[in-house]
């Protein structure tokens, strides 16, 4: 049995990791990279650091606009399916690689698998939502993270192909969560006590691209890092660039308990997370991280996908708005569940292996 499996960008790097290991022990994998991210800090380091083999293929396809990612990158992966005529290929999330392979993969007549299948933000302003809303209606078999992605499928008609195995990426968080405290040193680096500085990440086309947003963005981020700080933030490479273009980097750096940084690798960045006293972010993956880690989270959009996280009370959803982020972070900074963690919201640690025997299943 032969699986391609496509991934190209930073966080299904670090999906791949829980899904390759077991797929390698059943059946034979081609992990193809498409280059949607190619600095070493958005790419190689995962690979490095979580034991991910390296792809057996490279697109290359690097950075552009929605039509010429997605574009090129079909145009790139179609002879190199063809040529090597798997069973069956498997695509993680909701970015451009993703749609990109599960079109070609249609064309192609091969059947495909999704896995975090189901998320819905309901704004079709995401690209990420039409990625993941096409994409589903193209796979056959649809691996779902939560029960609520389930149901979303089922709303939509596409229940029967739906699976629920839990989260992929809750499977690393908890393997190499244990492993970030003990290696890291980035406690030291930034000269910072567990449960006493604040970390943000921020990278979402809706959060940035605008400058209006943007700009309260960093309002909210100045604001933060003075009243909660010290606060930490790796800056996206297109953040960074719409900072720059805006002229507000200099601003930033400037502000008392704000220090920006390069992105972090996985195992710095999972001590940050563990470490931290509440985080403010825009991403998916970090919501769940958070929630794992039994930090509190203050989400800067008005919607996730990640609903179970708000429902429990430790992610609050305050848009890019500096007052709505500072009363969220006055009530809950510092807070730490004591309480075992209910991991049955997000699985428990074996969602990687679930996708296998599924996916087994589903072929054979
Ligand atoms: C992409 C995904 C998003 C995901 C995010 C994870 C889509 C539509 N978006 O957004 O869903 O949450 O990855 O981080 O697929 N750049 C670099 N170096 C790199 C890669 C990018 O400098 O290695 C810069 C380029 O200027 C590029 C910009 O970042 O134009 C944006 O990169 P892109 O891959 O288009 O989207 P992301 O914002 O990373
Ligand atoms: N992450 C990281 N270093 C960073 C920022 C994020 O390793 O500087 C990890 C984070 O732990 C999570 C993943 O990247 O596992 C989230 O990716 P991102 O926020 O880029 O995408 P999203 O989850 O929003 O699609």
């Amino acid at each position: 049995m032969k699986v391609l499996t496509v991934v190209g960008n930073r966080p299904q790097f670090i999906k791949a990791a829980a899904v390759s290991g077991p797929l390698r022990q059943r059946a034979e994998e081609v992990l193809v990279h498409t280059g949607q991210h190619y600095d070493r800090e958005l790419s190689a380091v995962f690979f490095e650091e979580l034991g991910l083999r390296q792809p057996e293929h490279e697109l290359g396809v690097g950075s552009g606009t929605h039509a010429e990612q997605t574009g090129e990158t079909m145009v790139r992966l179609e002879p190199l399916v063809e040529a090597q005529g798997p069973d069956a290929m498997l695509v993680h999330g909701d970015t451009n690689a993703t749609l990109a392979a599960a079109l070609v993969a249609a064309k192609l007549l091969v059947p495909l698998v999704h896995i975090e299948a189901g998320m819905r933000s309901f704004d079709r302003r995401m690209p990420e939502e039409v990625n993941r809303v096409a994409t589903d209606r193209l796979a056959g078999l649809l691996l779902c993270s939560t029960e609520g992605a389930v149901a979303n499928l089922e709303r939509h008609g596409l229940g029967e192909r739906a699976r629920l195995v839990g989260d992929v990426m809750a499977d690393v968080a908890l393997r190499f969560g244990p492993i970030a405290d003990r290696r890291s040193r980035v406690l030291e680096r930034f000269d910072l006590r567990p449960g006493g500085y604040l970390l943000a990440t921020a990278h979402r086309a809706g959060s940035v691209d605008d400058p209006v947003s943007l700009t309260r963005l960093v309002a909210l981020l100045g604001v933060a890092a003075e009243r909660f700080g010290p606060l930490i933030f790796p800056v996206h490479p297109r953040t960074r660039a719409r900072l720059r273009a805006a002229g507000l980097v200099d601003g930033l750096e400037r502000v008392p308990g704000l220090e920006l940084c390069e992105p972090l690798g996985y195992l710095d960045f999972a001590c940050l997370v563990r470490g931290a006293g509440a985080v403010l972010t825009d991403s998916g993956g970090l919501q769940k991280e958070a929630y794992l880690a039994g930090v509190p989270c203050v989400t800067l959009r008005e919607e996730t996908e990640w609903v179970e996280t708000v429902a429990s009370g430790w992610n609050r959803l305050v848009g890019i708005d500096s007052g709505r982020a500072l009363s969220a972070l006055a009530e809950l900074t510092g807070r730490r569940r004591d309480s075992k963690l209910d991991r049955s919201l997000y699985g428990d640690g074996k969602a990687g292996a679930r996708c296998v025997d599924e996916l087994l299943a589903w072929l054979s």
